[in-house]
């Protein structure tokens, strides 16, 4: 299939598009449902745009935030939206994505402490309220490079993931997985020092608690059965529950309503087809709901790896998917919306709005207006031009020239383990590296 790139020029050219390929894309005209305020979480939020988890790779070797970390939450925060979700933050050494994630420890608490005042203030200063802080705490598995190559900690093998299986001893034990739960614990004390109105337990895009609920043919305590492959999750979600002290510090995830793989190798998937099947990620979010009072969930889908047309919906990338990218905007906005339909006193942070460039708004407004989610989260767009809040608020638009076009440059940089940003909008700062 040829890849038919961005081109509309109107929100009914958008809308005729989506309906010829049966695609679920709610669209508004009017995106005033974004701008309201609205309790969340015991809080009060100003508007429902969320800037999502987007990691910079531009910590310092210790794990504390960097001068480019800095820079970069200064620019969210001074955008004004609702909800910040802090990047992905690594609970342990060897399960940091690179040798400059962030990594929070008792050392470093402090720093991280400095950069949410600062949020908050700048927030305050520059739009007269602070947004809530939400900090993704992570272990990333299959994907560890804490030494800036991969040093890989599997719960299985996974064929669509893997050319060659990893070696046994890639494979953790379930006393290790106990550890890493463990830390998680450790990781929501640390979280709740460091000033955040809460911590996500990171449940995306195959990184550690991810893998785990997919671990269908892993023998022993975290494989097989449902209550084996969520067995990882709810101990540390229970660990970090004995940490935390209060009752306004609360506990989420981002969670992969869907993987995009086959089973018995993904998540939120049946037996021979590949249609997202919602019925476990559902039976999961209805346990955090009743046993942790998880006030919010962030939902995502895919692998930024192996699928990352299905995560991040894009014109151009390293591969041409078989699917348009309408066809991917369809999959997430159907998902949340069934997501939505069987838990509705669950609000949900929605995930992939940046496609539609100029008019990711108005899809991420019919979302809201529509009630399948109390958040439109924004990833790649936070990065190209944050104050698209500023615009919306101003003009009820934004503008076409600032917007994010889905190059994959920030991912480019990411993968390479070099601070990520845009290269377009931001490129005197960020800059793909040379090919020699
Ligand atoms: C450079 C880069 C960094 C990212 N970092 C994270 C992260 O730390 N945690 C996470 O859950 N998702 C991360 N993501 C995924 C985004 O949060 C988001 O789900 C994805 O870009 C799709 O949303 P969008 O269409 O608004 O960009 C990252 C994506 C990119 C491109």
């Amino acid at each position: 299939m040829k890849h038919e790139t961005f081109h509309y020029k109107s929100l009914q050219d958008v809308a005729e598009r989506a309906t010829e390929l049966n695609a679920y894309l709610p669209l508004s005209e009017d995106v005033g449902a974004l701008l309201s305020p609205f309790e969340l979480a015991g809080r009060r939020i100003d508007n429902h745009i969320a800037f999502q988890a987007m990691e910079g790779t531009d910590g310092t070797e210790d794990g504390a935030p960097g001068e480019k970390t800095i820079r970069r939450y200064d620019r969210f925060s001074k955008a004004g939206p609702g909800v910040i979700w802090f990047e992905a933050v690594a609970t342990v050494k060897e399960g940091r994505a690179s040798a400059h994630q962030l990594w929070i420890t008792p050392e470093n608490v402090g720093e991280f402490k400095r950069l949410t005042d600062r949020m908050r203030e700048n927030c305050l200063k520059e739009n007269g309220y602070e947004p809530l802080i939400v900090m993704q705490a992570t272990n990333s598995g299959r994907y560890s490079k804490p030494h800036g190559y991969p040093e890989p900690m599997i719960l299985y093998n996974c064929p669509p993931l893997e050319d060659t299986p990893w070696p046994a001893d890639r494979i953790l034990s379930d006393d290790q997985i106990k550890r890493f739960e463990e830390a998680f614990g450790r990781a929501a004390l640390l979280a709740q020092e460091a000033g955040f109105d809460g911590m996500d337990l990171k449940s995306c895009h195959r990184y550690l608690i991810c893998e785990s609920l997919s671990a269908f043919t892993r023998p022993g305590e975290y494989g097989g059965s449902y209550e084996n492959r969520t067995r990882f999750i709810k101990n540390a979600y229970r660990a970090a529950q004995a940490n935390v002290r209060g009752d306004s510090f609360f506990l989420t995830s981002r969670l992969n309503a869907y993987d995009g793989f086959p089973y018995p190798y993904g998540f939120g998937i049946g037996e021979g087809s590949m249609e997202p099947v919602l019925t476990e990620p559902i039976r999961l979010l209805k346990e955090l709901k009743e046993e942790f009072h998880i006030p919010l969930i962030n939902i995502s889908m895919g692998n930024p790896y192996k699928n990352p047309h299905v995560n991040r919906p894009y014109d151009h990338g390293n591969y041409v998917p078989e699917e348009h990218p309408l066809e991917g905007l369809g999959r997430m906005m159907k998902g949340l919306m069934e997501i939505h339909e069987a838990i509705p006193d669950l609000p949900i942070i929605g995930s992939a709005f940046t496609y539609l460039r100029q008019f990711s708004v108005n899809q991420a407004a019919a979302m809201v207006e529509n009630g399948a989610c109390s958040l439109a989260g924004f990833g790649r767009m936070a990065f190209a031009y944050p104050e698209f809040i500023h615009d919306l608020k101003a003009q009820g638009r934004i503008d076409e020239k600032k917007v994010c076009i889905t190059c994959g440059g920030c991912a480019v940089l990411l993968r390479a383990g070099i601070p990520a940003g845009c290269v377009i909008r931001d490129r005197e700062v960020y800059q793909l590296p040379s090919a020699d």
